[in-house]
């Protein structure tokens, strides 16, 4: 997704911005810009289409001239116009010296722009984003400060953005203003900053502040004020930041996957810690929902997309299991499209890593609208999500830069399983030496997933002796199907090749037909209570010809006589089984697509935080 960075009163403002946007590239883009200002000139670079990188930038950027102390950049993510130069941020006003740079969709750019060119403006690009510039223009023309001229402007867009503005006419000053999209000020001596998230100026900024939806903040060398949409001058909060800029890059790793892949056991350890009390109660420090109304709970929904939908889905099975309530998962683009129950006692749950995914915002915002209570499971502190819910759960994954997430994942299915053993307690569904048995064995998983990551060469070794393969299936049963699912999706966003996660007993409804020799079968048979099922999907394709790959546990002696390889995984209670069998499909998808030679940490047309419907 779009990135932005922005420096005001450094004479280091060129690198500030190719560095930060350097931070932010694994949000994804296919463009990259800058722009300089100074009394009376604004000068631009932009890069795009297959060049597009920050390294392309930084030669384009070679030649700028010496002496600008404020600017901004931004990485484009298209959405509205091709990836092309022509269209990257930022984008200028007629007269040049507004330049602005905008992250999201303004949904009515096409009347909008209809009113400015019939007003004599010209368009240069074909994005929603340049409307932007030309409103300002306009409020600049009438006489307002930029700051004014910034909120004239967003009084008559729609749509979701981060936006930052600048014009030569007022130099030494920055305008920002955010609607859903993330924007972060960071203030240090003589220099102020901003930027989509924290790492992209954490070696420059001392102190990092949040701004919120409809906040409009002016920055200049001395620091920054800020106003709401009315003009009335708002307080940003501040952050607590305990990041370090090493925990943000790759620590010696060949790429951010590995290394995220790596970390986590150390993931499920801290989203772990300090959960019980000494009287064995399950404690979230900051879940602010009264214990009643947990108790009181009748049904539960969960709204998530992509990798945490399929936490969402294990977390289904230990609620329904444990606590004894029914639970449904929504596919969080399509709850707010539909017509969703709301009763009394309907607990929400929505699930985002980023905390900025805007089908989950938008399915929570929905939620509420409703009367539902809405509790967050995000992974980033103070992310939108985990702001605007009634309350919070942090899985405290720490930072996940690659695009497929993997230590995040771990946590989310932790943190949900926590929670379901939380409201067993609550509801007496589980004796209290259940609970207190569940607890040590969940604390348990980390140890058993480092095993996991031990195997990480014989993983590979299956992967090379696949490698030409096409076509994959992933097929699982019970909290095995979720497992299939998420095996499936990072294999196919980090490869590219076709793989479906399927219900194993789905099989013989319809896909088998396309089981054929080339076609590999990968299942997650480590539930003991349905092997013997599983051995029978397994004949079955094995009698079509496929290849199979089975994920089983090391002392399970029945699977070598359907499988034609193993991956060894050690034995676990059934619902904590997906954060340990999901470790050698990650490591499964990581060599393939290794040894096809993808960017597993920017998977091509992905994004990391996806802020657009
Ligand atoms: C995971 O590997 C994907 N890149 C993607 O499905 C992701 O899980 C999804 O976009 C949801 O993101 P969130 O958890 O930040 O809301």
């Amino acid at each position: 997704m779009c990135g932005i960075i922005g420096v005001v009163g450094s004479a280091d403002a060129l690198k500030i911005l190719l560095d930060g946007l350097e931070r932010l590239e694994y949000r994804g883009y296919d463009s990259a810009g800058v722009a300089l200002v100074r009394a009376g000139e604004t000068w631009r670079a932009r890069t795009a289409t297959g060049t597009a990188s920050v390294a392309s930038l930084r030669d384009e950027c070679a030649s700028a001239p010496e002496g600008f102390v404020s600017g901004i950049g931004h990485t484009r993510w298209a959405t509205h116009g091709a990836p092309e130069t022509v269209n990257a941020h930022p984008h200028l006003d007629c007269s040049g010296h507004v330049a602005i740079i905008h992250n999201g969709i303004v949904e009515n750019h096409g009347p909008l722009q209809a009113e400015l060119e019939a007003r004599g403006h010209r368009f240069t690009s074909v994005t929603d984003s340049e409307v932007l510039a030309h409103l300002i223009e306009e409020g600049r023309a009438d006489g307002l400060e930029l700051l004014d001229a910034v909120r004239a402007s967003l009084l008559v867009v729609r749509g979701a953005f981060a936006l930052a503005a600048v014009d030569a006419t007022e130099p030494n000053v920055i305008v920002a203003a955010r609607r859903i999209s993330p924007l972060v000020v960071g203030t240090a001596k003589g220099a102020t900053f901003l930027a989509s998230d924290v790492p992209a100026i954490l070696d420059r900024a001392d102190s990092f502040y949040a701004v919120n939806d409809d906040e409009i903040v002016r920055l200049g060398p001395e620091g920054f004020r800020a106003v709401d949409l009315d003009g009335v001058p708002v307080r940003l909060r501040q952050l607590a930041i305990d990041w370090d800029l090493e925990t943000a890059q790759k620590g010696g790793h060949d790429d951010y996957m590995i290394k995220e892949i790596n970390e986590q056991p150390d993931a499920l350890r801290t989203t772990l810690l300090d959960r019980r009390r000494d009287d064995g109660t399950i404690t979230f420090d900051e879940l602010r929902v009264a214990d009643e109304e947990l108790r009181d709970v009748r049904r539960v929904v969960i709204v998530a997309a992509g990798t945490s939908h399929h936490a969402a889905l294990v977390a289904k099975y230990a609620l329904e299991r444990w606590a004894h309530v029914s639970v449904e998962v929504d596919i969080s683009s399509e709850y707010r499209y539909r017509d969703p129950v709301v009763e009394v006692g309907t607990l929400v749950i929505a699930v985002s890593q980023s905390g900025e995914t805007i089908d989950t915002i938008q399915a929570m915002r929905e939620a509420k609208r409703r009367g539902a209570r809405v509790v967050a499971v995000a992974n980033v502190v103070d992310s939108s999500l985990a702001r605007e819910a009634d309350a919070v759960i942090y899985t405290r994954a720490g930072l996940e830069v690659s695009v497929a997430s993997t230590k995040a994942y771990v946590a989310q299915v932790a943190a949900l399983e926590l929670l379901a053993l939380r409201l067993a307690q609550l509801r007496a569904t589980l004796p209290a030496p259940d609970v207190e048995a569940h607890l040590l064995g969940l604390r348990a998983v980390g140890a058993l997933v480092s095993r996991a990551l031990g195997r990480r060469a014989g993983v590979e070794a299956v992967a090379g002796a696949l490698a030409g393969a096409h076509d994959f299936f992933f097929i699982g049963r019970h909290v095995g199907y979720p497992t299939a699912l998420e095996g499936a999706l990072k294999f196919k966003e980090i490869t590219y090749l076709h793989a479906e996660g399927y219900p194993a007993g789905e099989l013989k409804h319809g896909p088998l037909a396309l089981i054929e020799p080339g076609v590999v079968v990968v299942a997650i048979a480590t539930d003991p209570a349905l092997h013997e099922k599983m051995l029978s999907n397994l004949s079955e394709v094995k009698a079509r010809g496929a290849s199979v790959v089975a994920v089983a546990t090391d002392d399970d002696d029945q699977i070598d006589a359907v499988a034609d390889f193993i991956l060894r995984v050690p034995a676990t209670e059934p619902l904590f089984s997906p954060m340990v069998d999901i470790v050698p499909l990650q490591l499964f998808a990581y060599a393939m697509a290794r040894g096809l030679g993808r960017n597993v940490d920017r998977p091509r047309n992905l994004a990391k935080t996806v802020t657009v419907e």
